[in-house]
């Protein structure tokens, strides 16, 4: 449809710039040689029937989309370690090519689905052929743990549509847990992992020099 296509036009656009600017942060790091706080990067425009769905259930009309719905454009960046989540968000903090209108930390505050995550709402410049559009989107910013989390209990929240029979929630909140305890452990061992991450990253840069 016509209308949908023009009123996505700068989310799409949003979200691929988005996704070289971060994937690019990524990659200065491995410029660098330093432990990168970002294992990867994903985005993505949400689809039609998710914007109608959620609209609904909101009660969000439809001309107010652009002010109340924030995750029309959503990225999401993967971390290896609980403290590189607020690494990102400070290097975040820093660019001068977006604003962040809001935080979310659902780290320290876990909802009681035991989702944890970071979230910020970027106010987003898109450059277009009729000036400057601002729109806003979504950044998620989660370690591996979280995200396999809630990827698994997106797909289950899917399939029960929100309502869970109680041991499937019983089993989640002790994946919640345990996905806890993952980035509790790995923290402690954070030094050791770092060493043999760098290690095998020199390994790997040997190995390309000597094919050049
Ligand atoms: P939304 O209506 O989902 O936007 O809720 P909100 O406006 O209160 O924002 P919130 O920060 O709670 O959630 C935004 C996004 O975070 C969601 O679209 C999901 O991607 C993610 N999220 C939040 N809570 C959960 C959860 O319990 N489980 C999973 N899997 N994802 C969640
Ligand atoms: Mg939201």
């Amino acid at each position: 449809m016509k209308h949908w296509d023009l009123f996505l036009a700068p989310y799409k656009q949003a979200v691929a710039e988005l996704k070289i600017k971060l994937k690019g942060m990524r990659g200065q790091f491995d410029l660098d040689s330093t432990h990168s706080p970002i294992e990867f990067v994903t985005g993505r425009v949400k689809p039609i029937a998710s914007i109608l769905d959620k609209a609904n259930q909101k009660g969000i009309p439809l001309e107010n989309l652009e002010e109340e719905m924030q995750d029309i454009a959503g990225m999401r960046i993967m971390c290896q370690f609980v403290d590189d989540i607020h690494t990102v968000v400070e290097l975040l903090r820093n660019r001068n090519d977006f604003e962040i209108v809001e935080d979310r930390d659902y780290i320290s505050h876990k909802k009681t689905s035991g989702y944890r995550s970071y979230h910020i709402v970027i106010c987003y410049p898109v450059q277009t052929i009729h000036g400057e559009k601002k729109i806003l989107a979504e950044i998620q910013i989660r370690t591996l743990s979280m995200n396999f989390w809630a990827t698994i209990e997106h797909s289950l929240n899917y399939k029960y549509k929100g309502i869970f029979p109680n041991d499937i929630k019983m089993r989640l909140q002790r994946a919640a847990e345990a996905s806890f305890r993952l980035d509790e452990e790995m923290s402690l061992i954070r030094g050791e992992i770092q060493e043999a991450q760098a290690f095998f990253t020199r390994k790997k840069e040997f190995k390309q020099e000597e094919k050049n």
